[in-house]
């Protein structure tokens, strides 16, 4: 998987440009702050699902290492740096969860309340000539992370059935992630 090559079309394919580049740094002011009460709502909103909750509380220190990781992801999208190192880091995100048996279609949903928690703030905090191109920006940037997550996990499949096994398919994910994560390190 060539993460960054994929990143340059996520971005010709979202149209994120300079301008939204630029939109997205200067949210940081408002946005970078609200890291970690984004990660606290996110984690409390997983963990009210039964199957999430199992794997969220499977490790124990699992979840106050989550809500450091997740609150240093959030800030990251408003950094302005999309670009090789940063494309791997995503995909890698995507080979975690994979590995550690999240389901892809957990994710979607996941990012939907990521949206809903910023756009909350967005509105409250700016003004209504900034909300507009704030949300623009913000969207294709969280299009450009779901797209690399499941970038992760569609090589995570594609290196299971390359191994051969005779498992589900959740098996044969959770496999090919593990066996592209320790080749990765
Ligand atoms: C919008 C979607 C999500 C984002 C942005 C996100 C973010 C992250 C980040 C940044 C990490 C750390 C990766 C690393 O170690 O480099 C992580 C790990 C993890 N996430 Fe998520 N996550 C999302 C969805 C979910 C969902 C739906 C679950 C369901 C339970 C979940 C459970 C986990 C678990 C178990 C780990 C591994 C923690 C560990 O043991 O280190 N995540 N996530």
């Amino acid at each position: 998987m060539d993460s960054a090559a994929l990143l340059e079309k996520l971005k010709t394919r979202t149209g994120l440009n300079e301008g939204h580049v630029q939109t997205l740094v200067k949210l940081e002011r408002s946005m970078g702050p609200m890291a970690s009460e984004v990660a606290l709502a996110f984690y409390d909103y997983l963990g009210r699902d039964p199957e999430m909750h199992e794997i969220l509380w499977a490790v124990p220190g699992r979840v106050e290492r989550l809500y450091q990781s997740f609150a240093r992801w959030y800030k990251e999208l408003f950094s302005g740096q999309y670009d090789a190192a940063y494309a791997q880091r995503r995909a890698q995100i995507g080979l975690i969860h994979a590995a550690v048996g999240v389901k892809p279609s957990y994710i979607m949903p996941a990012m939907g309340i990521v949206q809903e928690l910023s756009l909350e703030h967005m509105r409250n905090s700016l003004r209504g000539s900034e909300v507009y191109e704030s949300v623009e920006a913000f969207e294709k940037i969280i299009a450009i992370e779901s797209a690399l997550i499941q970038e992760g996990y569609a090589a995570a499949m594609e290196e299971g059935f390359r191994m051969g096994l005779k498992g589900s398919r959740e098996e044969t994910l959770v496999a090919g992630a593990k066996g592209l994560l320790e080749r990765a390190y």
